[in-house]
């Protein structure tokens, strides 16, 4: 069994005094510069989990008592993105810069163009949003849709990726028919042959998630979209567990639009998303919220639907520090290191017998999400039990355990093991 890193080092412990000393003093003036660097880059290949625990203790404000497994609602924000929009608050309070401290008028034109360049599309391709719900909510409000056309999505979306086409289906007479996809597919040509074998003479939309919010499958959106791309069908990609779980390089994915959550994957803040559209794609869409310029095509391009009204741009400033973040720890590494944790919860899951994997384990088919299922049905003693070890994941009988760079391969065995405790009892 791993060690529970629970002692700081002398170094660790110093830097906690350092950082407390300053908050006490004046809770936003933690500089950039009083961030605790990242350690050697060297020792990831030597020594993974020392390296990954130095990350969590420096760069987390987690508790070393807290276990927190429920990534996929909403990350935890590190300090280096606190520390951006606090500086930003407070200089903003001080009116200390050139421009009005919001966004809601702005184009945020070098953010969005550091931003495209990182999901390998074009700034006028993007426009940030407060979530993915918000993004497909304008593609599905902002196409013109007409009654009888379909839109097919899959049975395993989200709400956010499902109800603002019902919506659609409510308002304008569309039809939305759902496909059921396989849970743990055998081949990723199973799903595409799915959903690509239902489109129709009315189909005009295949809308689905990129990675499945309950189970954490990965679905061959490249092949999906190629595929309805060949058949003139829009595609439109509910990535919010995209990016910053996997690579996305959304001009190779060839979807048409495109919906992330940064503050789920990329150690953004809550209340941070985007919307793409391909080449000029996202001119045919209608915003819902409208403001001046609303219809500026040509100057604003996808910058029109960040014409929304004020907002509190602090929050844009930690998206851009949270993406800086993942660059600099490096996202490859960061992939990899989810994909190992994830790869020992499938590993421990399938060694109990109380226990059921429900999601897949081909390592094809997961990145940072593994789904089990207490084969008992009094499960309310390992409920407890758990809540008492403050382990924070989500479900009851079926559990979603997503955990990202700050989550020790020791929390996941705690996990384990308050479980085996009361299971076995
Ligand atoms: C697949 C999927 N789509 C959409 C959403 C909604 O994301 P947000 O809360 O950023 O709008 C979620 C949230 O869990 C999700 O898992």
């Amino acid at each position: 069994m791993t060690t529970h890193p629970l002692t700081l080092n002398r170094r660790q412990a110093l830097n906690r005094v350092a950082v407390a000393a300053m908050a006490f003093t004046n809770p936003l003036r933690v500089r950039a510069a009083d961030l605790p660097a990242l350690p050697s880059q060297h020792l990831p290949q030597t020594d993974a989990n020392t390296y990954w625990t130095r990350i969590r203790q420096d760069q987390f404000l987690l508790p070393d008592d807290r276990i927190f497994l429920n990534n996929g609602s909403l990350g935890v924000t590190p300090r280096p993105v606190l520390q951006a929009m606090t500086s930003y608050l407070e200089r903003a309070a001080a009116m200390d810069m050139e421009e009005t401290p919001r966004w809601g008028y702005e184009t945020l034109d070098p953010e969005r163009s550091e931003f495209a360049e990182f999901l390998g599309c074009q700034k006028d391709e993007l426009a940030f949003t407060h979530n993915c719900t918000e993004a497909m909510s304008t593609i599905a409000n902002g196409l013109d849709l007409q009654a009888g056309d379909e839109v097919i999505l899959t049975n395993q979306e989200h709400a956010g990726g499902t109800m603002c086409w019902r919506v659609q289906e409510k308002r304008r007479g569309i039809r939305v028919r759902v496909v059921e996809i396989p849970v743990t597919p055998r081949e990723p040509g199973e799903i595409t042959d799915r959903l690509i074998s239902a489109i129709g003479s009315r189909t005009r939309v295949l809308s689905f998630s990129g990675i499945i919010t309950t189970t954490g499958l990965i679905l061959p959106v490249k092949q999906i979209c190629q595929s309805a791309q060949e058949k003139g069908v829009i595609s439109v990609v509910d990535g919010a567990h995209m990016d910053g779980q996997m690579p996305v390089n959304l001009r190779e994915l060839g979807c048409d639009y495109f919906a992330g959550s940064p503050h789920k994957w990329m150690f953004a803040p809550a209340g941070c998303g985007f919307l793409y559209g391909r080449n000029n794609l996202l001119d045919r869409l209608w915003p819902a919220i409208a403001s001046a310029r609303w219809d500026d095509k040509e100057q604003l391009k996808s910058a029109r639907f960040m014409m929304v009204g004020t907002n509190n741009r602090a929050i844009f400033e930690g998206m851009m520090a949270g993406l800086r973040f993942l660059k600099s720890l490096g996202p490859d590494a960061v992939y990899a290191r989810l994909q190992h944790l994830a790869n020992l919860v499938v590993r421990l899951a399938k060694e109990r017998s109380y226990l059921e994997l429900i999601s897949s384990d081909d390592p094809r088919f997961y990145q940072a999400i593994a789904k089990v299922r207490f084969k008992s049905q009094n499960i309310q003693p390992v409920l407890d039990a758990l809540k008492r070890n403050k382990i924070i994941f989500l479900g009851g009988n079926e559990i979603r355990l997503s955990a990202h760079i700050h989550t020790r391969p020791s929390d996941i065995e705690t996990f384990f093991a308050v479980c085996d405790k009361v299971a076995r009892a």
